[in-house]
């Protein structure tokens, strides 16, 4: 059979356009250190966050030498802490942020930065990062959450070693 030569330009652009479509939804999917929110950072019960041991009193725990873990409840329409006062970190510091909902999927975002993660009633997502300059940052809430979605934000301060004292953290 013969087919014609604009016939198998065409044929070839088709096929150059699958292959282009399932190569960006794959790197999409994996390639560029996209995940779900995965189960290593347990399970809590979204209806009795104020009895957990740390979701009960949100905040910045100091966990090693310059290692913190950050607790955050995220809620319709705002993050604790977060939104009526900072998430505070000392700079040069190891932050391992746990995130949960207390009521719908939420968005965590930490503007201009890689750390963002879903916020799941039950599920506590953890994303650890690594904070040197001081500074301050933007967060957002970047899941459709409900009428005021637009409006939950909130902000991470990166305080001066110097700076840093008892009362920041909760324990
Ligand atoms: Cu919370 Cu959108």
């Amino acid at each position: 059979m013969e087919i014609h030569k604009y016939e198998k330009v065409w044929l070839a652009g088709a096929l150059l356009l699958i292959v282009g479509l399932i190569a960006t939804v794959s790197y999409g999917a994996v390639g560029a250190g996209i995940e779900m929110v995965g189960d290593e950072g347990g399970q809590v019960d979204p209806a009795s966050l104020d009895e957990h041991p740390k979701f009960g009193e949100p905040g910045t725990y100091q966990t090693g030498e310059d290692e913190y873990d950050v607790y955050v409840i995220a809620q319709q329409f705002s993050f604790e802490p977060g939104t009526s006062e900072p998430i505070r970190v000392p700079a040069d510091s190891t932050v391992t942020l746990h995130v949960t909902s207390a009521d719908v999927i939420h968005g965590f975002e930490v503007v201009g930065t890689n750390a963002n993660t879903m916020a799941v009633p039950g599920q506590v997502a953890t994303i650890t990062i690594e904070v040197d300059e001081p500074g301050e940052y933007g967060l957002l809430c970047n899941e459709y959450c409900g009428s005021a979605h637009h409006a939950m934000e909130g902000s991470l301060e990166v305080v001066p070693q110097s700076e840093w004292n008892e009362s920041m953290v909760v324990n």
